[in-house]
Formats: C-alpha cells, structure tokens, sequence
C-alpha cells in the first residue's frame, strides 16, 4: 500500500544527492492539496452538522469531547481519514482558510476492516444526507449554498450509502459542453435515468485498456476531468490543468492491490487456482507474474446483473464524448454500444466489497453463491466477515418498519431501481467443495 509519497534519490553529474519525485508522486500531492471545485462547507459548518442529528445520536454527540465528536462526524457521513495524519480527511482538500473542497477520495478512499486504503471504493460515504445536513446548517449559520447543496435538491447524489448517483453527474456536466470544453447551458442534457454506483478499486485501473463498468472509454487522463467540468471553471482552465491529470493518473497506475490480512489455508487456494482458471479466467483473466487479463465485455442477456448503469448512457451522449477533447476527438475511441458490462481484473478482490458495478452483493461467498444473495442487508461499520469475505452484514427479509428516508440508505435493498443482485450465474457450475477452494483463492489475488 502506497501512502505517502516516495521520492526516488538519484545522483546528478555534480556527485550531489538531489531527490526527484515522480509523476505519481506529484499526483498524490495533487489530489490532497489542490481545489478544483469551489468548497463544500467550512470547519464551523462541518463542527455543528451533528446538532442536526436525531435525538439520540445528538445527545451522545452533545456529550462528547471536540475529538470524540469529530470522530462520529466522520463514522456519520463516512469520511475517512487521511493515512498518517490525526486531523486531516483523505476525501477533501482543507484550505488554509479552513474550507473543505471535495476530491476524488471522496469516492475512491475508502476503509476496510477499519483501515484506510487510499483508492478503495469508499463504501461508507453518506453524500446525500452528508449535502442536506450541510445545507441545513448553512442555513442556521446565514451561509450561502454551494453548487453541492444546490444539486442534491433536484438530483439524488445517493440513495444507499457507499454508492453515488456519479455517472449522471457526469452525464449532466459532459453535456453542457461543446466539443471543445466551452460550457452552454443551451445544449440537450439527456434524460436521466438515476441510479448508484459502486466505484471500482483504483489499483485495478493499471491493468485496463478501457474503463468504466461498460468499458466504454478508453483509458486516458482527460476522460478523469469530467468531475470537474462546473460551469465556473471554463474551458481554458480545464485545459490549464492538464499536466495535472496526466500525474493523477499516473499515481492511480502505481497503486498495488492491498494484500489479504489474514491466514490463507495455501493447499486449498491451489486447487482453487486450478478450478478458477478453468471456469472463471476466460474472463477474468490469470494472476501472479505471467497474468493475463482479456478485457472481456459480456453481452447483457447473457451476464443478466442490474442493466440500469448499461442503459443510463444514451447513444447520442457517448457519440458525443467519441468527437470531444475528452477523448481527443476520437483518437482515444468511445465504444458507442458496448452491450453489457466488463469482467473486472480481480487483484485485491478482497477488499472492494461489496460487488457487482452497483454494489449490490456483500461477499464473495454471495458471488458464489447467487441463489442466496440477501434480498435486504446492512453492514456493521468496520466488521470483516473472514468467512464468507467480505462485509459483515446483517440480512432483512423486508425493510423494518418505520425508517427514516436517512435510515433507509444504510440498508442496501436489491428491489430498488437500478440495485438487483441478480445474474453472473457462472458460479453455479461448481460443487460446493469446488466453491470453497475458489473462495480461498480469491482471498490471494
Ligand atoms: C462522487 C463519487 C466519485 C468521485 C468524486 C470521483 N469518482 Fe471516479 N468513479 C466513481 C464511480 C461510481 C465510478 C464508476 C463509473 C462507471 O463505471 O461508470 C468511477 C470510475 C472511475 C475510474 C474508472 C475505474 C475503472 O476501473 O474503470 C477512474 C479512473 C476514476 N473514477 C477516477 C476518478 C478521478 C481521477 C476523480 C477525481 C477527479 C474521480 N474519479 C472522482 C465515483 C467517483
Ligand atoms: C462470461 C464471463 C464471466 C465468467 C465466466 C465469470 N465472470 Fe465474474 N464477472 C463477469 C462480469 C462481466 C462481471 C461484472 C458484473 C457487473 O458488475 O455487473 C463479473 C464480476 C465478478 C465479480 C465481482 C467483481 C467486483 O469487483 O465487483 C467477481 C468476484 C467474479 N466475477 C468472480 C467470478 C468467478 C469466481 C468466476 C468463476 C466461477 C467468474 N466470475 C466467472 C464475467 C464473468
């Protein structure tokens, strides 16, 4: 696990010890201290989110030391903390001025069994209920909204949490732009067809050609800027931070999958191995030093998972990305119609639950397992389930009574639009014994 960053020391022609840091070292730098976004809220703001709180949570707030009760914000909305720092998040750059500016980390920084892996999915965040308690203090407060607080009232930015409605964000902010980058709000914006998204794992991203759940896009750094494109900042400035993205890329390119933390029983992963290469790696390709990945794209019909994601581009978007900047006028090609989703690399599988491209099946054992996916489930915060890995949950047969919309998005129900569990049924070609030997060895990857 990378964390900091790590300066290669190379002698120069003068015999002088100079340090010469990297691309993905700058893109490390980049993505902590740099605001491409105007800020979210400020420290005063993020100090007061819990007196909005329901009553018991709040009284236990009210009770707690300044320490005590930045902890709970953070477990609240699920922010994570920056890798060796005590105070700092990683999914926001803090302003000298004490301002938070979201970045990528928000939804690629994530925890696993309680510890912080930069370019984990973050499968904690509460953007949604994090925008409204924000735009309920700023009111208190006589601050202004920000174009977050003004979004969240006519877009749902997350209806479970861990996931976000990101995609449509991008279709929102892409379409607003010519080909060139200039911004017109006069242009078509498609219909939305709203739905959340798990991210991928970041350490994977090396290993692809193409990107995103349909592998539409083929990898490059510009096609990363989308997040970005608000209309304040106008095309000449998207292109001024250019050199930027080519380092953020390279620092999510570095990335290592993290290594499992617990024992591996060794002599089952092995047949495991045997079993999964057999089955599974004309898709997911192979692993270890010869690995190889083909990149395979499975038709919906047949994979049969949630086709809600696949849907919600419309042709005529992703033409328009193909003759945009962000592809390089094409040189950098759009699969206009990809027709269902990518298999995904599967290194460090262990530690991107939950799965599937919407986030919808907790474990690996569920994978394996398709007819006993839970139809309802809610994680504990930082459990780990060592034996079915993955999240430790608890399943519902149906929602309990009475919640809270808030309450609602910490259960992740499969009978939502856009969240079945369904399909990539291919685990059923195995013996239960032959399951458990795949298990194991998904644990090595
Ligand atoms: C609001 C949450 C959110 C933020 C913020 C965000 N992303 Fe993502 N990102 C996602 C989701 C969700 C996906 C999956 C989209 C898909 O497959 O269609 C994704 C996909 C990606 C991928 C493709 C990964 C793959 O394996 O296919 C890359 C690379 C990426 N994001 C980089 C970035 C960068 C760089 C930033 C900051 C400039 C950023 N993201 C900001 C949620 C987010
Ligand atoms: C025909 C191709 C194909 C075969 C065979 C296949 N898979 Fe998959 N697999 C996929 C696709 C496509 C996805 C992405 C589904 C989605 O996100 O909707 C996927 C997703 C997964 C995921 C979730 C990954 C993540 O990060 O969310 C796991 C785990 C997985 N497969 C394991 C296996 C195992 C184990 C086998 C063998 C028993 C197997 N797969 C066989 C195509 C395949």
């Amino acid at each position: 696990m990378r964390m900091i960053c790590i300066l290669s020391l190379l002698f120069c022609c003068g015999g002088q010890l100079v340090a010469e840091e990297t691309s993905a070292d700058r893109g490390y730098q980049i993505l902590t201290s740099k605001a491409y976004l105007p800020p979210d809220f400020d420290q005063a703001v993020l100090e007061d989110l819990w007196k909005v709180w329901p009553e018991e949570q709040r009284a236990k707030a009210e009770q707690a030391t300044p320490e005590e009760r930045r902890a709970m914000i953070y477990s609240y909305y699920g922010i994570m903390q920056r890798p060796g720092s005590e105070t700092t998040p990683l999914g926001y750059v803090v302003t000298p001025e004490q301002k938070w500016v979201m970045n990528c980390f928000t939804c690629h920084g994530g925890k696993v069994a309680g510890t912080v892996i930069p370019g984990a999915p973050n499968s904690h965040l509460a953007l949604h209920t994090l925008t409204e308690d924000v735009s309920k203090i700023k009111l208190q407060q006589l601050k202004k909204l920000s174009h977050m607080d003004l979004a969240a009232i006519g877009i749902p930015l997350g209806t479970t949490h861990g996931t976000t409605n990101s995609v449509i964000f991008g279709v929102v902010l892409d379409s607003l732009r010519d080909p060139d980058m200039n911004f017109d709000r006069t242009r078509k914006v498609p219909q939305l067809l709203h739905h959340d998204m798990d991210p991928p794992a970041w350490w994977n991203v090396k290993r692809k050609q193409k990107i995103y759940a349909d592998a539409f896009m083929t990898k490059n750094h510009r096609v990363l800027m989308q997040f970005i494109l608000i209309p304040r900042n106008h095309a000449q400035k998207i292109k001024s931070w250019e050199a930027d993205f080519e380092d953020i890329l390279a620092y999510i390119e570095s990335l290592e999958a993290p290594r499992y933390r617990w024992p591996v029983d060794e002599s089952l992963a092995q047949q495991g191995k045997q079993i999964f290469n057999d089955h599974c790696a004309r898709c997911h390709g192979t692993y270890g030093d010869d690995g190889d990945y083909p990149e395979k794209t499975v038709a919906i019909a047949e994979l049969k998972t949630d086709p809600v994601r696949l849907q919600s581009l419309p042709p005529a978007y992703r033409a328009a990305l193909n003759q945009s900047w962000l592809s390089r006028y094409g040189k950098d090609p759009v699969v206009e119609d990809p027709g269902g989703y990518v298999a995904p690399p599967l290194n460090g599988v262990w530690a991107s639950a939950p799965y599937f491209h919407n986030g919808s099946v907790p474990t690996l054992w569920h994978v394996l397992h398709p007819a006993e996916r839970p139809k309802i489930w809610k994680r504990t915060e930082n459990g780990y389930d060592k034996q079915k890995v993955g999240l430790e949950i608890s399943s519902f047969p149906k929602l309990p009574d009475n919640l809270s919309i808030r309450q609602k998005r910490s259960y992740f129900d499969t009978s939502q639009f856009g969240k079945a569990a369904s399909g990539h049924d291919y685990p059923n070609a195995l013996n239960p014994s032959e399951k458990r030997a795949v298990l194991e060895y998904l644990k090595t990857l």
